[in-house]
């Protein structure tokens, strides 16, 4: 019997990261960040000054993709290391999402890191948070979820964030970049950003991150033991 999967796809800024950083925690399983992916393939581009439209170079660097993921005993905090040097706070610049949208375009470099994902299932389960999770990678998932809301509150949220860290931001800018990103994500011509047919939809316009988590904890618990009951059978 293959390992749970419960997939959240959704736009960027609706809070998929930390509910499905939450869900891995509480459920003790593993978690796939397929778009830290995309992100460290945009970033070993810059560092070797490679252009954004060499499609060749591009997928070489997806296939060879030298990173590690370090779980750091004390807590849930995941290191990220991308050839030999700690990448964490440069991965998460508003200037990398942009480069990671831009080489998601390319079907070639989705194609290499396509197995490098499915090897993420491994008992106990799987948490895997993207944009193409359901329709792509595991369209066999246990559970689907759509996590969406407005753009105005993902720049919201995306704002207090970077807020909170001590960054510079600017809310109107925020949310322009947050338009380009999903326009380039849900048109693009290869696995575009798009509810699986048998997803669910969540709008968290009006739910915090704990209500999203206690919502989908619930009903993935009622998925869970219908496939208890027909491994039974
Ligand atoms: O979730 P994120 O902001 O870290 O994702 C960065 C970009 O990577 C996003 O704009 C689109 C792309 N991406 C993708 O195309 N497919 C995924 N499964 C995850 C991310």
């Amino acid at each position: 019997m293959n390992p749970p999967v419960l997939t959240i796809d959704g736009p960027g800024g609706a809070g998929k990261g930390t509910v499905s950083k939450r869900l891995a925690g509480e459920l003790g399983w593993h978690l796939l960040d397929s778009g830290a992916l995309y992100r460290l393939v945009g970033l070993a581009a810059r560092n070797r000054s490679i252009d954004f439209i060499n499609v060749s170079q591009l997928t070489d660097i997806a296939r060879e993709l030298d990173v590690e993921f370090r779980v750091q005993e004390a807590g849930d905090l995941v290191q990220t290391w991308l050839e030999g040097k700690r990448v964490d706070a440069q991965l998460r610049t508003e200037s990398a999402g942009s480069d990671a949208s831009r080489v998601a375009t390319i079907p070639e470099v989705r194609d290499a890191l396509l197995e490098r994902q499915r090897a993420f299932a491994s008992a106990p389960g799987l948490v895997a948070d993207g944009r193409d999770m359901g329709t792509v990678v595991f369209p066999d998932a246990t559970l689907k979820v759509f996590l969406t809301a407005t753009v105005e509150e993902r720049a919201n949220r995306r704002y207090k964030q970077l807020k909170e860290q001590g960054l510079s931001a600017n809310l109107r800018a925020l949310r322009k970049e947050m338009e380009a990103r999903d326009r380039r994500d849900t048109e693009r011509a290869t696995a575009p950003l798009k509810p699986a047919a048998d997803a669910w939809i969540l709008d968290c316009t009006a739910i915090d991150a704990q209500g999203v988590v206690s919502m989908i904890l619930e009903r993935l618990g009622s998925v869970l033991s219908v496939r208890r009951a027909q491994q039974q059978q």
